[in-house]
């Protein structure tokens, strides 16, 4: 999940003076955007040429760069001052050649190794007649956080043009290979040069960057948004979406282009929506939305925005956290998307040999808090899927307990962050120990990938909120795609069966909006609870880990004491808690699936209600056993046992989110918290 500007406008500023409205709009836009993702950050302007400027690391490095070519651009404008007085020939360009990246010793130099800075960018942004710019902060995905792989990637035989792009290009892989083979040379790990160079290559065709994005579109699969400028067509932005936001600003002379508004929302309160595959031409003076098939869209959805800066890196929610629950459709399209190619489920790095897979005869999930929740929900599934023993530990239990582990061990290691010195430490004695470790992180190129023997990434884009969500959900899915993964690499399932339960999965999204479109009544149970000081969790099966998953949330962000049980436990001590109105979430499966666990949980509501508990069930749609007993039933769409736990345990983020909003409480950064606990 990137963030992308463009700007179509007046130049402002002289030659000599550094600054210019394109930069100064594109930069300030990053900024407001680097919430989404912060691994690198580039920009592109034309001036005769495409000017790139990119660095890896957060967006302070890309005003460096900026700032240290300002500095050589306003030495050499002097110096050019000076030789047009002494009559000598005119300004040398320094033309960014593309690939081979010529620039300016001096600018180089100053610019600092590693980098990749065009001597003349900050100069040439003074002057350039184009009055375009497009910038990119990136959360990568294909590719590790280098300042080759940062965006504006060139296309071209020539770097005539420029791009940058957000999501994903499932067919990056055959795409690059046509176009290596037509010549065009590849300098990043990037599935977004592809499409640079596949537009590029359109436009030598069409000689039109707009009907060459058009061509390229039709060839892309996957989502993306993607914004284009072009050294033969200086003053103009085009762009396309798919499966990815974009929206367009319009102002007065000059027009704008974003990943959300919160990218322009400093310049102008007047949008337009750009609907799924359609195509937008921008320049200064002029919006041009037109759909793949080429035909005009004569009236696209213009809307006024209502919110401020900070609102609108929130999304008009009131907190990440809010926001982040809500992304959580997408997200999960993200986790599973490409996933399946040809039958065959595809991981991230480095992959483990597929014959060490087949000779593991444990599987040991480590991780703490939320992570861990998500490591017990798929024990179940790997346990059945593969008929492998899942143990699932928090890291810092095992790391200390002397913990039996072989070569023959297979260590997941799940981390948002992929910082948590708890499990990073766990990772290093299970190495130490050789077992093989495969880490489910959201954070690439952070510790704990790093030092595994293989990773797969969330996707689900950055989690701002300490209380994790969209992760969460993303860490089960991922863990499932493992086990189906192991499941097919060791033969349990057959080809079909996976394919099966991978078509169950990818239609987990749209059921996950389903439940977040229908969250006002949990939201409401929320505001009558302000008072609440003590809320139980009851679940069995997949059931379990996600009633200690709720009661975490609600400790972690409302502060009230919450404790997640097995319903079956309740028998063996807990229910000398239920007393007259104690309030106790049941999460209760589907009653078309293992129909034991069903009749079962009907009896633990009965257990409590008998004693006096406030039950508030989440239940699936059309379940009517829970009627009798339940005082609240909130509905979650039917599926699988196993896939379940995806959908029961948003009712639980929405209460505890909105329970503490209400409260005043800091929901994004509650007390004695962090994000990653680097500290053992
Ligand atoms: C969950 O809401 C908490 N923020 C916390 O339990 C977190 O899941 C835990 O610290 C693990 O973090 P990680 O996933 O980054 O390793």
């Amino acid at each position: 999940m990137c963030g992308i500007v463009g700007y179509a406008g007046p130049q402002a500023a002289s030659p000599q003076a550094p600054s210019s409205r394109p930069l100064d709009v594109v930069l300030q836009g990053l900024a407001r955007l680097e919430y989404r993702g912060y691994d690198s950050a580039g920009i592109a302007v034309v001036d005769e040429q495409v000017r790139v400027t990119k660095r890896s690391g957060k967006l302070k490095n890309l005003r460096e760069a900026l700032e240290a070519t300002d500095t050589d651009a306003r030495q050499t404008a002097d110096a050019r001052q000076t030789a047009d007085a002494g009559q000598t020939t005119g300004a040398e360009q320094v033309a960014d050649t593309g690939a081979g990246m010529a620039a300016d010793t001096r600018a180089r130099q100053a610019a600092g190794a590693g980098q990749v800075a065009d001597a003349a960018t900050k100069q040439a942004l003074g002057t350039t007649h184009g009055g375009v710019a497009i910038g990119h902060t990136r959360w990568a995905t294909h590719g590790a956080p280098t300042d080759t792989n940062a965006h504006p990637h060139r296309g071209g035989r020539d770097g005539e043009l420029a791009v940058v792009h957000n999501g994903i290009i499932e067919n990056f892989a055959q795409l690059r290979a046509d176009l290596a083979a037509d010549g065009f040379v590849f300098v990043s790990e990037t599935d977004s040069e592809v499409a640079a160079h596949l537009l590029a290559r359109e436009v030598e065709q069409t000689g039109d960057l707009t009907e060459a994005m058009r061509a390229t579109t039709a060839r892309l699969e996957g989502a993306f948004t993607l914004l284009a400028v072009h050294r033969d067509q200086p003053g103009t932005v085009v762009a396309a979406r798919r499966n990815s936001p974009l929206v367009v600003g319009l102002g007065e002379g000059e027009n704008f282009l974003g990943s959300d508004v919160a990218a322009f929302v400093d310049s102008t309160k007047e949008a337009l929506e750009i609907d799924q595959d359609q195509i937008v031409t921008v320049t200064a003076d002029s919006v041009r939305v037109i759909e793949t098939d080429g035909t005009e869209v004569p009236d696209p959805k213009r809307f006024r925005i209502e919110w401020d800066v900070a609102a609108a890196q929130k999304g008009g929610y009131p907190s990440f956290m809010a926001k982040e629950i809500h992304e959580q459709a997408g997200a999960l399209a993200d986790t599973l998307l490409g996933r399946l190619v040809d039958g065959t489920l595809q991981l991230d790095e480095r992959d483990i040999d597929e014959s060490v897979l087949r000779s593991i005869d444990k599987i040991v999930v480590i991780a703490c808090g939320t992570a861990a929740n998500a490591g017990a929900v798929v024990k179940y599934a790997i346990e059945h899927w593969c008929r492998i023993p899942v143990e699932v530990e928090l890291a810092h239990e095992f790391r200390y307990r002397d913990p039996v582990v072989t070569e023959k061990t297979l260590v997941v290691a799940i981390s948002q962050s992929g910082e948590t010195m708890d499990t990073l430490m766990a990772v290093r004695h299970a190495r130490e120990q050789g077992a093989k470790v495969i880490a489910i992180c959201n954070t690439r190129g952070s510790t704990i990938p790093r030092e595994a023997d293989a990773a797969l990434y969330l996707y689900v884009g950055p989690e701002i909120a300490v209380a994790s969500t969209k992760a969460y959900l993303g860490q089960i899915a991922a863990c499932y795609l493992l086990g189906l993964y192991l499941a097919q690499v060791r033969g349990n399932l057959f080809p079909e069966e996976i394919a099966e339960i991978m078509e169950d999965l990818q239609s987990i999204p749209e059921k996950i909006q389903r439940v977040l479109d229908d969250s006002a009544q949990v939201e409401q149970l929320a505001q009558s609870m302000q008072d609440a000081t003590s809320v139980l969790f009851l679940g069995r099966h997949v059931g379990y880990p996600t009633a200690m998953e709720g009661a975490l949330k609600l400790k972690e962000i409302a502060y009230i004491h919450a404790e997640g049980f097995a319903a079956g436990e309740l028998k063996h001590g807990p229910i000398a808690l239920i007393e007259e109105g104690q309030p106790v979430f049941v999460i209760v499966p589907s009653p078309r699936g293992r129909d034991v666990l069903h009749s079962k949980l009907i009896s633990n509501i009965q257990e409590i209600r008998a004693r006096g508990a406030r039950t508030l069930v989440i239940a699936e749609e059309g379940d009517e056993d829970v009627l009798p007993y339940a005082d609240e039933v909130i509905r979650v769409p039917a599926t699988r046992t196993l896939f379940a736990a995806l959908l029961t345990v948003i009712p639980l983020q929405i209460f505890a989110c909105e329970l503490a909003t209400a409260k005043g409480l800091d929901v994004d950064q509650p007390r004695n918290l962090a994000k990653s606990v680097t500290v053992e």
